[in-house]
């Protein structure tokens, strides 16, 4: 999955959820940042190209200070 990291926080730019061709980025105007639903992301890349803050990053390459936004993009999704 893709997810979404700290530099989304008080951007939420929303580019990445025109873009995105499963619409599985959640647009919450009460959260903080957008989350991606892991169970549905298919991994195109389309949105980690998008963010003007690249905020998004495959799993695998998110950096290491961000490595926890694994666990809180999925943890959104189980909590709705
Ligand atoms: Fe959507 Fe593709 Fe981004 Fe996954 S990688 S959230 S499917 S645009
Ligand atoms: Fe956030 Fe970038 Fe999308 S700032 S809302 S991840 S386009």
């Amino acid at each position: 999955t893709y997810v979404i990291a700290e530099p989304c926080i008080g951007v939420k730019d929303a580019s990445c959820v025109e873009v995105c061709p499963v619409d599985c980025i959640k647009s919450d105007p009460e959260a903080e940042q957008y989350f991606i639903n892991p169970d549905e992301c298919i991994d195109c890349g389309v949105c980690a190209e998008v963010c003007p803050v690249e905020a998004i990053y495959f799993e695998d390459d998110l950096p290491e200070q961000w490595r926890h936004y694994l666990q809180k993009n999925r943890e959104y999704f189980q909590k709705q």
